[in-house]
């Protein structure tokens, strides 16, 4: 099998920084140590070494909205690959059909991949046909199951719904993943801003408070502790969620959250850009906060109560949001933000301090691999993990533009940014995926990645649930009341 050395370089892992030339022995690391040689040599003097990164939460090629988000398999994972990410988490969505049928539309969707990829699974409705379903989407490597608890009459599961669900995830060691927002009042704020004639982006935001999501999560918490699973909730972004999780956790709870870079940088002022189409470009939810909902965040990424940042890339063009130009709600949620992830967070986190390189590589890569039980054969660079390596030159600028970009849509909500920190290379199991400004990986490059169910975090919860799982007391006769 053909060897290659990384050579010269500083690999930053989540724990520690260290000089180490990388042997790769065909998509393996199988060696780290001084004065490696194989039979090529890539020179990485002056440069880091990262994971590559993984980015949990994506939407390629998904029907939403009335619409499909632009971004498919083969343009998300370019620009995947383009920004340093190696492994994409997307979703999978069955509507109300089946979801052993939904699973396969999306691995025929994925066959066109350049970076790796791996899935959850969405579950918008409950019933028999689901439950009996749920045990073969874990055995096709899927150990995640998200719920949207906002997007009413669409994908909205209420409490009931998502007490079976979380509690069929324990059965399965599998682990629930929440959208964290309370549908029943986003739908009456709509209704209430439309009937005003707010009928503009603004009125997103304003139709979707923190509050919103603060009451969400805690809810999903509550119901998480019950059905005795550990709980991810994506996109954080606010205080009141961000003090619901750091509170769980404090409590001995397995919860987990995860900002968007976008999250962590723009803010609410967004929504009030005299350009109709700007504020449009920029509606997701939850909506952009204010800064200091982005300090709490930036505060929990160091301090670890929030694990993960994702981008939630869901990039639907400047016609598609222009569906919604009479009517806010029409407006299709989502933005992009795959191949700039890294890069924002090396800007604005690292070097400003806020994080450190360690923290940065934890948050990018490996908490992901760990959360989602993938890890150390994703998420590090070590001897037996697949050769998923990044060669970053932390000096490197560019400001972010549109025009560059390997998404297929029209803009960028980043655009105009000065970042320092790029991608040289990425290799994607011990292939050049990435190199010098080209995405050199072909559509079909890159695999599914299967995942265990049984983390040990579910493991160990359950053993504890059931250590600690109220009992019967057994009264003696003569301790109970006579002649009741
Ligand atoms: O606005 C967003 N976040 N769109 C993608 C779908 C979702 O809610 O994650
Ligand atoms: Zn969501
Ligand atoms: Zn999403």
């Amino acid at each position: 099998m053909k060897t290659t050395v990384i050579s010269g370089g500083t690999i930053i892992g989540a724990d520690r920084t260290f000089k180490a030339d990388v042997l790769i022995e065909g998509e393996k690391v199988v060696a780290l140590g001084d004065k490696l040689s194989g039979d090529e040599t890539i020179d990485a003097s002056g440069l880091y070494l990262l994971p590559g990164g993984i980015d949990p939460h994506t939407h390629l090629e998904m029907p939403f909205m009335g619409t499909n988000t632009t971004d498919d398999f083969d343009t998300g994972t370019a620009a995947a690959l383009a920004g340093g990410t190696t492994l994409v988490v997307d979703f999978v969505l069955p509507g109300n059909g089946s979801l052993l049928d939904a699973m396969q539309v999306w691995f025929q969707q994925a066959g066109k991949a350049r970076s790796d990829y791996s899935f959850h699974m969405a579950i918008t409705n409950w019933n028999e046909q689901i439950f009996n379903e749920m045990p073969k989407v874990v055995e096709a490597g899927i150990n995640t199951f998200k719920h949207f608890m906002c997007y009413k009459g669409a994908l909205m599961v209420n409490d009931d719904e998502m007490l079976a669900s979380f509690s069929r995830c324990a059965e399965l060691g599998a682990m629930p993943l929440v959208h964290a927002e309370n549908g029943d009042v986003v739908f009456h704020l709509q209704q209430k801003f439309l009937a005003a004639g707010i009928n503009g982006p603004e009125a997103h935001a304003y139709s979707r408070p923190p509050e919103v999501e603060g009451e969400a999560t805690n809810r999903a918490i509550m119901i998480a502790d019950q059905a005795g699973v550990p709980l991810y909730v994506v996109h954080v972004s606010c205080e009141q969620a961000h003090e619901a999780i750091r509170r769980a956790r404090q409590k001995g709870m397995r919860v987990y959250g995860e900002p968007l870079a976008q999250h962590l940088v723009l803010d609410e002022s967004e929504y009030a850009h005299p350009d109709w189409d700007h504020a449009a470009q920029r509606v997701m939810s939850p909506p952009f906060r204010n800064k200091t909902h982005q300090d709490g965040l930036w505060s929990g990424l160091a301090a670890g109560s929030l694990q993960v940042v994702a981008t939630d890339h869901c990039a639907f063009n400047t016609e598609q949001k222009r569906m919604g130009i009479e009517d806010f709600t029409k407006i299709p949620n989502g933005t992009g933000g795959l191949q700039d992830r890294l890069s924002i967070l090396w800007t604005f986190g690292v070097l400003t301090g806020r994080i450190t390189m360690n923290e940065f590589v934890a948050v990018t890569s490996t908490n992901a691999a760990r959360i989602l039980n993938i890890y150390p054969r994703k998420g590090a660079v070590l001897p037996g993990a697949d050769a998923d390596i990044v060669l970053w030159d932390a000096n490197a600028k560019k400001t972010i533009s549109a025009k560059d970009q390997y998404s297929a849509i029209d803009y960028n909500v980043f655009e105009g940014i000065e970042v320092t920190g790029l991608p040289v290379t990425t290799m994607l199991r011990g292939k050049v995926a990435y190199t010098k400004g080209k995405v050199v990986a072909a559509p079909g490059d890159g695999r599914f990645i299967s995942r265990e169910p049984n983390m040990p975090v579910a493991r160990a919860l359950s053993q504890w649930k059931e250590i600690s799982a109220p009992r019967k007391v057994e009264r003696k006769p003569e301790h109970m009341p006579i002649g009741v």
